[in-house]
């Protein structure tokens, strides 16, 4: 016995193994809902955007090899720990590490809320763009129609919707609400964005699109800032370093291959990035709207992409209608899984039902959104802050807590279900932990926490 089945049979801890927590229906369900994770408004709105500004195919392919080399072995990790304490961050780390690990858990617990509370107002803006492609006529003024969306009224309005709407999912599961909406909603969301990728082929100046999207340029790679954007869009669009993989890991059965499992989850969520941008490029090119893509990160999805849809009539009606559903989709799943991160902690440790959970957390986060959504440069903040201080943070915790600390002293715990090969490849993992994940860690945090500190500044300015 290794020492995690030890701590599992010594279990006092509420939630912990063997007292009857919720489990995943099956396989599918869990991969759909860690995909769903991955899967959302980082895939389709930063992604395309950041590879754009920062060498074209030359940031893709370093964005491959980070998702790789990094990426999956931090969910492994994640998964492992999940799996092996059956518990949400804070009794996982607890469990597997000792009490000194503990106050990680509050911080990745803390990034489920500031990330949540932002990531809800865009969602917000998404939800309406989706309601209204379909039930009112075009906005003649793409911009003037952006700036209504994300206007305080407005903005505060569809963000306390979508979080309310997030709660309900929640408060319906694990099974019963997470599973069964990711697992219908993930495969849509695949379909809809290949047919319209497929489709955008077909237009006149795609190529001009794909030739700014994908041109590699290799002066790029030699600057830290590109490797610290490439790789917290990695931490942010895998859903890393605030145990929300971890989370959705403590209720899977132990059969399954985590560093199987990692692997196809990082695969979709790069496949669904890089589609994405065969897809936004293309329409925005075809329209000769890109000039609005160089404007800001905001400016890419909501501007020039609608405002290319309504350009095309009839048609672009359609596909509108398609690509804001999917984003959609996109927001949704990923935002179920940060609140389960904060519902299934507060559940874990403080013994609460997770109906109470639930509309408790819900409505916290609600509340703290309604800043964001009216001061864009409050979003902002969160987001550097969040997104790019928080996660790698996050990061290098768990593969200290792995690679060095307690919980990784034994292998079991990511190795159980997985094939011999597999295992022997675990040794190699560790050290990938041990020795590259930290400095590259490190080097991103050096850029990103001074950047973070200067929008925070910027507030209100
Ligand atoms: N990965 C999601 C996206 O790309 C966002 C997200 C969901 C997330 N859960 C997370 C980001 C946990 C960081 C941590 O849109």
């Amino acid at each position: 016995m290794n020492e995690h089945s030890t701590a599992s049979g010594t279990d006092t801890a509420p939630g912990g193994a063997g007292t009857g927590r919720e489990m995943w229906g099956s396989r599918f369900g869990f991969i759909a809902a860690a995909v769903g994770s991955a899967v959302g408004l980082g895939n389709m709105w930063r992604f395309p955007y950041a590879a754009a500004e920062h060498g074209g195919a030359a940031f893709v392919l370093l964005y491959v090899i980070i998702t790789f080399l990094v990426g999956v072995p931090i969910m492994i990790a994640e998964f492992g720990l999940g799996r092996s304490t059956r518990l949400s961050p804070i009794g996982a780390l607890r469990r597997s590490g000792g009490p000194a690990w503990a106050p990680a858990g509050y911080l990745f617990v803390g990034a489920g809320f500031l990330i949540l509370a932002y990531y809800s107002v865009i969602a917000g803006w998404v939800s309406r763009y989706a309601l209204e492609a379909v039930l009112t006529p075009w906005p003649a003024d793409a911009e003037a129609y952006f700036n209504e969306v994300s206007g305080n009224t407005s903005a505060v309005f569809y963000h306390l919707g979508f979080m309310a709407l997030t709660l309900l999912i929640v408060a319906g599961g694990v099974k019963a609400g997470i599973e069964r909406v990711s697992s219908f909603a993930m495969p849509l969301l695949a379909l809809i964005l290949v047919g319209i990728a497929v489709w955008a082929t077909t237009l006149l100046g795609a190529d001009e699109g794909y030739r700014y999207y994908l041109t590699p340029d290799f002066n790029e790679l030699l600057s830290l800032d590109t490797l610290a954007a490439a790789a917290s869009q990695a931490f942010f669009s895998l859903s890393l370093g605030m145990g929300a993989m971890l989370t959705f890991a403590s209720y899977l059965q132990r059969d399954t291959s985590l560093p199987r499992e990692a692997t196809i989850v990082a695969l979709s969520d790069f496949g669904i990035a890089f589609i994405a941008g065969l897809v936004v490029f293309p329409v925005i090119f075809a329209m000769g709207l890109q000039s609005a893509v160089s404007e800001s990160t905001v400016g890419a999805l909501f501007i020039a992409i609608p405002g290319a849809f309504v350009e095309m009539g009839a048609v672009g009606r359609v596909v509108g209608i398609l690509f804001f559903v999917a984003l959609f989709i996109g927001a949704i799943t990923s935002a179920i899984s940060l609140l389960e991160v904060v519902v299934s902690s507060v559940v874990d440790e403080w013994k609460m039902n997770r109906r109470k959970a639930s509309i408790i957390g819900g409505i916290i986060i609600a509340l703290i959104g309604i800043l964001p959504a009216r001061d864009l440069s409050v979003l902002n903040a969160m987001d550097r802050v969040a997104a790019e201080v928080f996660l790698p943070l996050g990061g290098l915790v768990l593969a200290l807590l792995v690679g060095w600390g307690p919980a990784g002293r034994s292998l079991d715990a990511f190795a159980e279900g997985a094939s011999p090969r597999t295992r022997s490849l675990l040794i190699g993992w560790r050290w990938t932990l041990r020795l590259a994940v930290p400095p590259l860690l490190i080097i991103v945090l050096s850029r990103t926490i001074p950047a973070g500190i200067d929008a925070i500044r910027a507030i209100g300015g």
